[in-house]
C-alpha cells in the first residue's frame, strides 16, 4: 500500500517493485528469500554464473534463473537489484545494472579499490539511481538500540571501542582478504555509532592459510575527541564471535550481534544525573548489569526494506555510497599499514 502512494511510474504494473538479485551464493540467496518475502516486492529474476544454483534458487520462487546477469538485465529491466557476487566483481555489474536503469544494493564492501568505489558513485549520481551499500550490522536490533542510547548520550563521553568479529574460514572468498571482507563491517560501525571519521590507524596482519590474502587483523584507529579503537578480527578462529564493546564515562555497553543481545555494565562511581556524573567523574567502580529487552528480527530484512523505501519514497539510500567508500578506505588503511609496519594517515589513502 505504501507503494500506491509513491513514485509510480518506477513500479510494476500491479505497483510491486520488480527485483532481481545477481550472484546468489551464500549470502545473495538470503537477499532472494527476504525479497521474495517483503510486501512491495516481487522478485523477478535471479542470476548466477553457476547454472545450478542460479535455478536452484529462482526454482524456490518461481522466478526466472539465468546464467548472464546481463540477459537478465535487457530481458526484466529490474527496478531494482541487489548485487551479491565476489567483491572484486562489484564494479562490473554495478556499472552495467545502473546503466540499465536499475537501482543497485550492492553487498558491502561497496568494490575491492578506491577506484572502483568511486566510478560505481559517480555513475549512480549521473544517471540519478539509488546506491545503497549492504552494511548490514547497521541494521542488527541491538545495533540500533545501542546507537540511540548513545545518541541519548547515555554513556556520557566515549573513551574506546573495541569490536571483535572472528570465526572459522570461508574457503570460498579468495579475492579479498579478511581485512576488506569482514573487517569492512566494524570500520563502518564505528564511523555509525560515532559519527566520527579516524585520523590514523596501525595494523598488524598474518596470512596463515590463505593463499593470496591476509586472514588476521589486530588494528587500532586514533579518532578526533580523544576517542581510541582496537579491532580483532580473524578467519582463524574454531567459533564465531562478534562482539562491540563501547567505553565511557558512565560504564560500558556490549553487544553481541550474532545473538541480538545488548548489556550495560554501571559505572557505579559515575552515580547520578548524566551531566552532574560528567562534571564530577572521579572514579570508576563496578555498578549494576543490565541486559535491555529488545524485540528481535532479521537484520537483512530490515536493510532491504530501507532500500525499497528509500526507492519508493525517492529519499536518499540509507547507507550510502560514500559511506562504503568511507569503510573502504579505512580497511585499506589497515592493509596498507599491516604490509608497511607504518602508521598510516587515513586521508593518505585516497581514490
Ligand atoms: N553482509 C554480509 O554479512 C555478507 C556476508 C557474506 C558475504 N557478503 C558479501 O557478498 C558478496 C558475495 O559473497 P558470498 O559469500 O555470497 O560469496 P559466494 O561465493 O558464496 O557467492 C557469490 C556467487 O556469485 C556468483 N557469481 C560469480 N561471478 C558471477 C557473475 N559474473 N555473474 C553472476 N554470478 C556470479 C558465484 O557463482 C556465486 O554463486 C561479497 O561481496 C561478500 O563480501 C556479505
Amino acid at each position: 500500500m505504501f507503494y500506491e502512494r509513491h513514485n509510480l511510474r518506477n513500479m510494476h504494473n500491479n505497483n510491486l517493485l520488480k527485483v532481481a538479485v545477481i550472484g546468489v551464493g551464500s549470502m545473495g540467496r538470503n537477499h532472494a528469500r527476504v525479497y521474495n518475502d517483503l510486501d512491495g516486492t516481487h522478485l523477478v529474476a535471479v542470476a548466477d554464473n553457476d547454472m545450478q544454483i542460479a535455478s536452484d534458487v529462482a526454482a524456490d520462487y518461481g522466478a526466472s534463473a539465468y546464467t548472464s546477469y546481463q540477459d537478465l538485465l535487457a530481458s526484466e529491466s529490474p527496478d531494482a537489484v541487489s548485487i551479491a557476487v565476489p567483491t572484486a566483481l562489484h564494479e562490473q555489474v554495478a556499472l552495467d545494472a545502473l546503466e540499465a536503469g536499475s537501482h543497485v544494493l550492492i553487498e558491502k564492501p561497496i568494490a575491492s579499490t578506491m577506484e572502483a568505489g568511486q566510478r560505481i558513485i559517480d555513475r549512480a549520481r549521473r544517471l540519478g539511481r539509488k546506491l545503497m551499500i549492504g552494511h548490514i550490522v547497521r541494521f542488527n536490533p541491538a545495533i540500533q538500540e545501542l546507537k540511540r542510547r548513545l545518541a541519548d548520550h547515555e554513556l556520557g563521553k566515549i573513551f574506546q571501542i573495541a569490536c571483535r568479529r572472528v570465526g572459522p574460514f570461508p574457503p570460498r572468498i579468495r579475492d579479498v582478504g579478511v581485512v576488506v571482507d569482514l573487517a569492512s563491517h566494524d570500520l563502518d560501525l564505528m564511523r555509525y555509532l560515532t559519527g566520527l571519521d579516524p585520523i590514523r590507524v596501525y595494523a598488524e596482519i598474518e596470512q596463515q592459510i590463505h593463499t593470496e590474502h591476509e586472514d588476521l587483523l589486530l588494528g587500532l584507529l586514533r579518532f578526533p575527541a580523544g576517542l581510541s579503537a582496537s579491532l580483532e578480527i580473524n578467519w582463524l578462529t574454531p567459533v564465531k564471535v562478534r562482539e562491540v564493546l563501547v567505553l565511557g564515562e558512565r560504564g560500558m555497553f556490549r553487544v553481541d550481534d550474532l545473538t541480538q543481545d545488548i548489556y550495560f555494565y554501571e559505572n557505579a562511581s559515575a552515580g547520578g544525573d548524566i551531566w552532574s556524573a560528567l562534571r564530577t567523574l572521579k572514579g570508576v567502580s563496578e555498578g549494576t548489569m543490565t541486559r535491555y529487552p529488545l524485540q528481535r528480527y532479521e537484520p537483512l530484512r530490515a536493510e532491504l526494506q530501507a532500500f525499497v523505501d528509500s526507492i519508493a519514497a525517492d529519499e536518499p539510500a540509507p547507507v550510502s555510497g560514500d559511506e562504503g567508500l568511507a569503510a573502504l578506505r579505512l580497511a585499506l588503511a589497515m592493509v596498507k599499514s599491516g604490509q608497511t609496519h607504518q602508521v598510516v594517515e587515513v586521508a593518505d589513502v585516497a581514490a
